[in-house]
């Protein structure tokens, strides 16, 4: 039987018996809603970076041009090309680009997953063909929510909850007692929207003025691109591995 645990955050995700897992990071306000959407428009790879020092530094070391992007306090970073909203990352801007990409709590997730044995990037947007990507896996699955600066957010548990639904669906599964509580909340009747009135990083989002990428990020299967690592640590989409 198929096991998927739910991780609330990064420091939970347990260090044994990752290597042979496939983990899924969910971000989904925004930074791995970003990452499906740049790729989906022809972004050539993504790195992701944990710190902003090490963005630079890789982009020197890259030869081709590679755009900086990323946010701290959801604003763009200093001398950084592109922040973290969807829309900047359209097929104008990033269609065969590389993208070095650093974020305050998506890309901090991904270096927390990185001994696992496949990682890729979850959201509302692609959570379908995500969910197919990781079954096709054949491994054992970690979902692990980034989280709000160290704190558990209510934006990746609800996709994480919505993703072991469709999971189930599809095989027998066991989950743990985060998964079996986040399964009742995203059966519960309501929106998407709705379900997250009162989340604290969609309010700050609101109240910054980016109620469109609001709109866009939690929304389901708007692209059918899934982010993967491959064995240099860029990701691409699923199908180009
Ligand atoms: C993050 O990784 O912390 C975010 O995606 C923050 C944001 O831009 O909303």
């Amino acid at each position: 039987m198929l096991h998927v645990s739910v991780r609330a955050l990064p420091a939970e995700v347990p260090a044994e018996n990752l290597a042979t897992k496939a983990v899924a990071v969910i971000d989904v306000l925004r930074a791995t809603s970003v990452m499906a959407t740049a790729l989906h428009h022809g972004a050539k790879g993504i790195f992701p970076v944990a710190e902003i020092d090490q963005a630079r530094r890789l982009r020197q070391d890259c030869d081709d041009n590679a755009l900086l992007c990323g946010e701290r306090n959801g604003r763009r970073i200093e001398g950084f090309d592109l922040g973290n909203s969807p829309f900047e990352f359209d097929r104008q801007t990033v269609e065969g680009k590389s993208l070095i990409m650093c974020t305050t709590n998506g890309t901090r997730a991904i270096a927390a997953a990185s001994e696992a044995k496949v990682v890729l990037a979850l959201s509302f947007v692609n959570m379908s063909a995500a969910a197919t990507t990781l079954l096709q896996t054949g491994l054992d699955i970690e979902l692990l929510c980034a989280g709000t600066n160290g704190r558990f957010s209510m934006d990746d548990a609800l996709c994480a909850g919505m993703t072991l639904g469709l999971l189930s669906k599809l095989t027998n599964l066991k989950t743990n007692d985060l998964g079996e509580v986040l399964l009742k909340f995203a059966r519960q009747r309501g929106s998407i929207a709705g379900k997250l009135r009162h989340c604290t990083h969609k309010v700050f989002l609101e109240a910054s003025g980016y109620a469109r990428d609001l709109a866009y990020c939690l929304t389901t299967d708007c692209v059918e691109t899934v982010p993967i690592r491959n064995p240099q640590g860029w990701f691409v989409a699923a199908g180009n591995l």
